[in-house]
Protein backbone atom coordinates (compact mmCIF):
# COMPACT_ATOMS: atom_id res chain seq x y z
CA UNK A 1 0.00 0.00 0.00
CA UNK A 2 1.26 3.75 -0.88
CA UNK A 3 2.64 6.16 1.99
CA UNK A 4 0.02 8.77 1.10
CA UNK A 5 1.35 11.39 3.35
CA UNK A 6 4.97 10.48 1.86
CA UNK A 7 3.36 11.14 -1.19
CA UNK A 8 2.16 14.14 -0.51
CA UNK A 9 5.19 15.49 0.83
CA UNK A 10 6.78 14.15 -2.13
CA UNK A 11 4.51 16.51 -3.71
CA UNK A 12 5.13 19.30 -1.52
CA UNK A 13 1.19 19.59 -0.38
CA UNK A 14 0.35 22.00 1.65
CA UNK A 15 -0.98 21.19 5.52
CA UNK A 16 -4.24 22.19 3.88
CA UNK A 17 -4.19 19.29 1.16
CA UNK A 18 -2.79 16.85 3.79
CA UNK A 19 -5.29 17.68 6.16
CA UNK A 20 -8.08 17.34 3.75
CA UNK A 21 -6.96 13.83 2.22
CA UNK A 22 -6.63 12.72 5.69
CA UNK A 23 -10.25 13.86 6.59
CA UNK A 24 -11.55 12.33 3.62
CA UNK A 25 -10.12 8.92 4.38
CA UNK A 26 -12.09 8.89 8.07
CA UNK A 27 -14.44 9.62 6.09
CA UNK A 28 -14.38 6.80 3.40
CA UNK A 29 -11.44 4.35 3.64
CA UNK A 30 -12.01 2.47 0.94
CA UNK A 31 -11.16 5.75 -1.01
CA UNK A 32 -7.74 5.47 -0.29
CA UNK A 33 -6.40 3.62 -3.75
CA UNK A 34 -8.32 6.54 -5.72
CA UNK A 35 -6.64 9.28 -4.16
CA UNK A 36 -3.22 7.88 -4.33
CA UNK A 37 -3.75 7.39 -8.10
CA UNK A 38 -5.46 11.10 -7.85
CA UNK A 39 -2.12 12.31 -5.67
CA UNK A 40 0.11 10.77 -8.13
CA UNK A 41 -1.32 12.90 -11.18
CA UNK A 42 -2.01 15.91 -9.85
CA UNK A 43 1.09 18.20 -11.26
CA UNK A 44 3.03 20.42 -9.00
CA UNK A 45 1.06 23.53 -10.32
CA UNK A 46 -2.15 22.68 -9.52
CA UNK A 47 -1.33 21.57 -6.13
CA UNK A 48 -0.24 24.94 -5.83
CA UNK A 49 -3.37 26.24 -7.01
CA UNK A 50 -5.56 23.53 -4.63
CA UNK A 51 -3.81 24.72 -1.77
CA UNK A 52 -4.78 28.44 -2.73
CA UNK A 53 -8.16 26.94 -3.05
CA UNK A 54 -8.53 25.92 0.04
CA UNK A 55 -7.19 28.59 1.32
CA UNK A 56 -10.17 30.09 0.29
CA UNK A 57 -12.66 27.79 1.96
CA UNK A 58 -10.81 28.96 4.99
CA UNK A 59 -11.79 32.76 4.72
CA UNK A 60 -15.03 31.40 4.20
CA UNK A 61 -15.10 29.95 7.54
CA UNK A 62 -15.00 26.52 6.61
CA UNK A 63 -12.50 23.80 7.70
CA UNK A 64 -11.55 20.84 6.45
CA UNK A 65 -13.71 18.63 7.73
CA UNK A 66 -16.21 20.22 6.44
CA UNK A 67 -14.30 20.71 2.65
CA UNK A 68 -13.95 16.65 2.99
CA UNK A 69 -17.77 16.12 3.83
CA UNK A 70 -18.51 18.33 0.60
CA UNK A 71 -16.35 15.98 -1.50
CA UNK A 72 -17.68 12.82 -0.25
CA UNK A 73 -21.26 13.87 -0.70
CA UNK A 74 -20.71 14.32 -4.21
CA UNK A 75 -18.75 10.84 -4.68
CA UNK A 76 -21.42 8.93 -2.58
CA UNK A 77 -24.65 10.54 -4.53
CA UNK A 78 -22.71 10.01 -7.68
CA UNK A 79 -22.44 6.52 -6.47
CA UNK A 80 -26.31 5.90 -5.59
CA UNK A 81 -26.91 7.21 -9.05
CA UNK A 82 -24.73 5.12 -11.08
CA UNK A 83 -26.00 1.93 -9.18
CA UNK A 84 -29.83 3.41 -10.08
CA UNK A 85 -28.40 4.03 -13.93
CA UNK A 86 -27.08 0.45 -14.22
CA UNK A 87 -30.58 -1.16 -12.32
CA UNK A 88 -32.67 1.04 -14.99
CA UNK A 89 -31.24 2.70 -18.01
CA UNK A 90 -31.99 6.08 -17.03
CA UNK A 91 -31.49 8.85 -15.00
CA UNK A 92 -33.89 8.94 -11.71
CA UNK A 93 -34.70 12.09 -12.86
CA UNK A 94 -36.11 13.75 -16.02
CA UNK A 95 -37.48 17.64 -15.17
CA UNK A 96 -36.04 20.74 -13.41
CA UNK A 97 -38.82 20.28 -11.27
CA UNK A 98 -38.14 17.23 -9.71
CA UNK A 99 -34.61 18.23 -8.66
CA UNK A 100 -34.97 22.26 -7.90
CA UNK A 101 -35.62 22.34 -4.58
CA UNK A 102 -33.63 19.34 -3.64
CA UNK A 103 -30.52 20.56 -5.16
CA UNK A 104 -30.41 24.36 -6.75
CA UNK A 105 -33.11 26.26 -4.42
CA UNK A 106 -31.45 24.30 -1.01
CA UNK A 107 -28.65 26.78 -0.15
CA UNK A 108 -27.11 23.88 2.14
CA UNK A 109 -26.76 21.22 -0.09
CA UNK A 110 -26.24 23.67 -3.15
CA UNK A 111 -23.01 24.77 -1.29
CA UNK A 112 -21.98 21.64 -0.50
CA UNK A 113 -22.65 20.46 -3.96
CA UNK A 114 -19.96 23.44 -5.17
CA UNK A 115 -17.78 23.13 -2.76
CA UNK A 116 -17.07 19.26 -3.96
CA UNK A 117 -17.49 19.61 -7.26
CA UNK A 118 -14.46 22.34 -7.03
CA UNK A 119 -12.30 19.50 -5.04
CA UNK A 120 -13.14 16.93 -7.92
CA UNK A 121 -11.89 19.40 -10.73
CA UNK A 122 -8.14 19.06 -8.75
CA UNK A 123 -8.98 15.10 -7.96
CA UNK A 124 -10.93 14.04 -10.64
CA UNK A 125 -9.41 12.24 -13.71
CA UNK A 126 -11.67 13.70 -16.16
CA UNK A 127 -12.20 16.78 -14.19
CA UNK A 128 -8.66 17.55 -13.95
CA UNK A 129 -8.60 16.57 -17.77
CA UNK A 130 -11.59 19.07 -18.77
CA UNK A 131 -9.87 22.34 -16.46
CA UNK A 132 -6.72 21.09 -18.49
CA UNK A 133 -8.15 21.83 -21.84
CA UNK A 134 -9.87 24.92 -20.57
CA UNK A 135 -6.51 26.43 -19.58
CA UNK A 136 -5.02 25.06 -22.82
CA UNK A 137 -7.67 26.57 -25.36
CA UNK A 138 -8.52 29.79 -23.20
CA UNK A 139 -7.73 32.56 -25.56
CA UNK A 140 -5.36 34.51 -23.33
CA UNK A 141 -5.04 37.55 -25.26
CA UNK A 142 -8.56 37.88 -26.21
CA UNK A 143 -10.34 41.18 -25.12
CA UNK A 144 -13.46 41.77 -24.50
CA UNK A 145 -16.73 40.28 -22.95
CA UNK A 146 -16.56 37.18 -21.45
CA UNK A 147 -19.92 35.18 -20.67
CA UNK A 148 -20.27 32.47 -18.32
CA UNK A 149 -23.31 30.08 -17.56
CA UNK A 150 -23.78 28.08 -14.61
CA UNK A 151 -20.57 29.34 -12.91
CA UNK A 152 -21.19 26.93 -10.03
CA UNK A 153 -18.47 27.37 -7.57
CA UNK A 154 -16.98 30.37 -9.79
CA UNK A 155 -13.76 28.07 -10.86
CA UNK A 156 -13.73 28.82 -14.79
CA UNK A 157 -14.55 32.69 -14.68
CA UNK A 158 -11.61 32.78 -11.54
CA UNK A 159 -8.98 31.18 -13.88
CA UNK A 160 -9.92 33.14 -16.86
CA UNK A 161 -9.53 36.27 -14.89
CA UNK A 162 -6.13 34.91 -13.98
CA UNK A 163 -4.63 33.86 -17.27
CA UNK A 164 -6.97 36.35 -19.79
CA UNK A 165 -6.97 40.21 -20.65
CA UNK A 166 -11.17 40.55 -20.29
CA UNK A 167 -12.61 43.72 -20.07
CA UNK A 168 -16.13 42.48 -18.30
CA UNK A 169 -17.65 39.48 -16.66
CA UNK A 170 -21.35 38.22 -16.71
CA UNK A 171 -22.08 35.13 -14.67
CA UNK A 172 -25.47 33.83 -14.80
CA UNK A 173 -26.72 30.98 -12.58
CA UNK A 174 -30.30 30.11 -11.51
CA UNK A 175 -29.01 29.18 -8.33
CA UNK A 176 -28.19 31.78 -5.59
CA UNK A 177 -25.42 29.73 -3.69
CA UNK A 178 -23.65 29.08 -6.76
CA UNK A 179 -23.57 32.73 -7.29
CA UNK A 180 -22.86 33.57 -3.71
CA UNK A 181 -19.83 31.18 -4.06
CA UNK A 182 -18.56 32.92 -7.62
CA UNK A 183 -18.75 36.04 -6.05
CA UNK A 184 -16.81 35.02 -2.95
CA UNK A 185 -14.33 33.11 -5.15
CA UNK A 186 -13.60 36.27 -7.59
CA UNK A 187 -13.67 38.70 -4.39
CA UNK A 188 -11.10 36.53 -2.25
CA UNK A 189 -8.88 35.89 -5.41
CA UNK A 190 -9.07 39.15 -7.11
CA UNK A 191 -10.15 41.70 -4.99
CA UNK A 192 -9.07 44.59 -6.69
CA UNK A 193 -9.19 43.69 -10.30
CA UNK A 194 -10.37 46.48 -13.09
CA UNK A 195 -12.77 43.31 -14.88
CA UNK A 196 -16.29 44.62 -14.34
CA UNK A 197 -18.19 42.06 -12.88
CA UNK A 198 -21.89 41.36 -13.01
CA UNK A 199 -23.76 38.32 -11.56
CA UNK A 200 -27.08 37.46 -12.69
CA UNK A 201 -29.22 35.10 -10.80
CA UNK A 202 -31.54 33.91 -13.45
CA UNK A 203 -32.37 31.16 -15.49
CA UNK A 204 -30.17 31.58 -18.81
CA UNK A 205 -32.88 31.07 -21.19
CA UNK A 206 -34.60 34.42 -19.44
CA UNK A 207 -31.85 36.32 -19.24
CA UNK A 208 -33.41 38.60 -22.26
CA UNK A 209 -31.35 41.33 -21.82
CA UNK A 210 -27.71 39.87 -22.68
CA UNK A 211 -27.07 41.34 -26.38
CA UNK A 212 -26.99 39.15 -29.52
CA UNK A 213 -23.47 38.91 -31.21
CA UNK A 214 -21.93 40.41 -28.10
CA UNK A 215 -19.76 38.29 -26.15
CA UNK A 216 -15.99 37.40 -27.45
CA UNK A 217 -15.63 34.05 -24.79
CA UNK A 218 -18.43 31.89 -24.00
CA UNK A 219 -17.90 29.11 -20.91
CA UNK A 220 -21.23 26.46 -20.19
CA UNK A 221 -18.96 23.92 -18.28
CA UNK A 222 -21.10 21.03 -16.61
CA UNK A 223 -24.98 22.84 -17.65
CA UNK A 224 -25.91 20.87 -20.49
CA UNK A 225 -27.30 17.92 -18.49
CA UNK A 226 -28.61 19.57 -16.23
CA UNK A 227 -31.12 21.45 -18.22
CA UNK A 228 -34.31 19.85 -20.07
CA UNK A 229 -34.07 21.76 -23.36
CA UNK A 230 -30.18 21.70 -23.86
CA UNK A 231 -30.87 22.62 -27.72
CA UNK A 232 -32.46 25.78 -26.64
CA UNK A 233 -29.15 26.74 -24.64
CA UNK A 234 -26.64 26.10 -27.29
CA UNK A 235 -28.96 28.09 -29.82
CA UNK A 236 -28.81 31.02 -27.19
CA UNK A 237 -25.05 30.98 -26.92
CA UNK A 238 -24.84 31.07 -30.46
CA UNK A 239 -27.33 33.44 -30.76
CA UNK A 240 -25.29 35.76 -27.73
CA UNK A 241 -21.80 34.99 -29.63
CA UNK A 242 -19.63 37.26 -31.63
CA UNK A 243 -18.53 35.71 -34.67
CA UNK A 244 -15.16 35.07 -34.01
CA UNK A 245 -16.10 34.09 -30.49
CA UNK A 246 -14.49 31.38 -28.52
CA UNK A 247 -17.00 29.29 -26.72
CA UNK A 248 -15.93 26.39 -24.46
CA UNK A 249 -18.47 23.64 -23.33
CA UNK A 250 -18.12 20.69 -21.46
CA UNK A 251 -21.06 17.82 -21.00
CA UNK A 252 -21.19 14.52 -20.61
CA UNK A 253 -22.51 11.12 -21.61
CA UNK A 254 -24.31 8.22 -19.79
CA UNK A 255 -23.36 9.72 -16.58
CA UNK A 256 -25.90 9.60 -13.60
CA UNK A 257 -25.76 12.48 -11.19
CA UNK A 258 -28.57 13.72 -8.92
CA UNK A 259 -29.56 16.41 -10.74
CA UNK A 260 -28.55 15.11 -13.99
CA UNK A 261 -32.06 15.22 -16.11
CA UNK A 262 -31.10 15.23 -19.64
CA UNK A 263 -29.69 11.90 -21.10
CA UNK A 264 -27.34 11.19 -24.36
CA UNK A 265 -26.47 7.91 -25.21
CA UNK A 266 -23.75 8.77 -27.40
CA UNK A 267 -21.25 11.32 -28.91
CA UNK A 268 -22.63 11.67 -32.05
CA UNK A 269 -26.71 12.54 -30.49
CA UNK A 270 -24.64 15.23 -29.02
CA UNK A 271 -22.90 16.74 -31.85
CA UNK A 272 -25.53 16.67 -34.19
CA UNK A 273 -27.40 18.81 -31.38
CA UNK A 274 -24.60 20.93 -31.35
CA UNK A 275 -24.15 21.84 -35.12
CA UNK A 276 -27.91 22.12 -35.39
CA UNK A 277 -27.61 25.00 -32.56
CA UNK A 278 -25.41 26.54 -35.00
CA UNK A 279 -22.09 25.59 -33.52
CA UNK A 280 -19.28 24.35 -35.35
CA UNK A 281 -16.69 21.82 -33.45
CA UNK A 282 -13.31 23.40 -33.34
CA UNK A 283 -11.84 21.18 -30.56
CA UNK A 284 -12.68 18.45 -28.89
CA UNK A 285 -11.74 16.33 -26.17
CA UNK A 286 -13.15 12.90 -25.15
CA UNK A 287 -12.37 11.39 -21.71
CA UNK A 288 -14.06 8.10 -21.38
CA UNK A 289 -14.33 6.00 -17.91
CA UNK A 290 -11.77 5.55 -16.20
CA UNK A 291 -9.60 2.94 -16.76
CA UNK A 292 -11.82 1.75 -20.18
CA UNK A 293 -11.66 2.93 -23.82
CA UNK A 294 -14.18 4.89 -26.07
CA UNK A 295 -15.26 2.41 -27.57
CA UNK A 296 -15.21 0.08 -24.26
CA UNK A 297 -17.64 2.85 -22.14
CA UNK A 298 -19.66 3.54 -24.85
CA UNK A 299 -20.52 -0.13 -25.28
CA UNK A 300 -20.85 -0.90 -21.53
CA UNK A 301 -22.87 2.91 -21.33
CA UNK A 302 -20.14 3.97 -18.69
CA UNK A 303 -19.97 7.58 -18.50
CA UNK A 304 -18.10 9.74 -20.93
CA UNK A 305 -17.06 13.35 -20.24
CA UNK A 306 -16.48 15.75 -23.09
CA UNK A 307 -15.43 18.84 -23.61
CA UNK A 308 -15.75 21.43 -26.62
CA UNK A 309 -14.05 24.19 -27.65
CA UNK A 310 -17.12 25.71 -30.71
CA UNK A 311 -17.73 28.22 -32.97
CA UNK A 312 -20.16 30.00 -34.45
CA UNK A 313 -20.94 28.10 -38.05
C1 LIG B 1 -22.76 21.22 -12.16
S1 LIG B 1 -22.69 22.93 -11.92
C2 LIG B 1 -21.33 23.37 -12.98
C3 LIG B 1 -20.37 24.33 -12.35
C4 LIG B 1 -19.18 24.72 -13.24
N1 LIG B 1 -19.62 25.44 -14.40
C5 LIG B 1 -18.39 23.49 -13.67
O1 LIG B 1 -18.20 23.30 -14.88
O2 LIG B 1 -17.91 22.74 -12.81
C6 LIG B 1 -24.08 23.50 -12.83
C7 LIG B 1 -24.40 24.96 -12.56
O3 LIG B 1 -25.37 25.37 -13.53
C8 LIG B 1 -26.40 26.08 -12.87
N2 LIG B 1 -27.63 25.98 -13.69
C9 LIG B 1 -28.40 24.88 -13.85
N3 LIG B 1 -29.44 25.17 -14.65
C10 LIG B 1 -29.32 26.48 -15.00
C11 LIG B 1 -30.10 27.38 -15.80
N4 LIG B 1 -31.22 26.97 -16.38
N5 LIG B 1 -29.67 28.65 -15.93
C12 LIG B 1 -28.54 29.07 -15.32
N6 LIG B 1 -27.77 28.26 -14.54
C13 LIG B 1 -28.16 26.99 -14.38
C14 LIG B 1 -26.48 25.41 -11.50
O4 LIG B 1 -27.12 26.22 -10.56
C15 LIG B 1 -25.02 25.17 -11.20
O5 LIG B 1 -24.44 26.28 -10.56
Amino acid sequence: MTDIPKLLSDKMASGEITTLIAEILELNPLHRRFLEAAITNIRDKEMVDLGKYLEFCIACGHDMHYVADCYMTIVEDTLNEQMYFIRHGNYRHSSFAEVADAVYFNRDYMNKYMYGLAITSFLWPNHIAMSRFFQQTFPIEKTGRYLEVGPGHGYYSMTALDIGSLDSIIGVDISEASLNQTRAVLDHFHPNDSCQIDLMHMDFLDAKELETNSFDILVMGEVLEHVEQPQLFLERLANLAASDAHIYVTTCINAPAIDHIYLWRNIEELEVMIAAAGLTIREKLYLPYDGKTLEESLDQNLAINVAYVLGVA
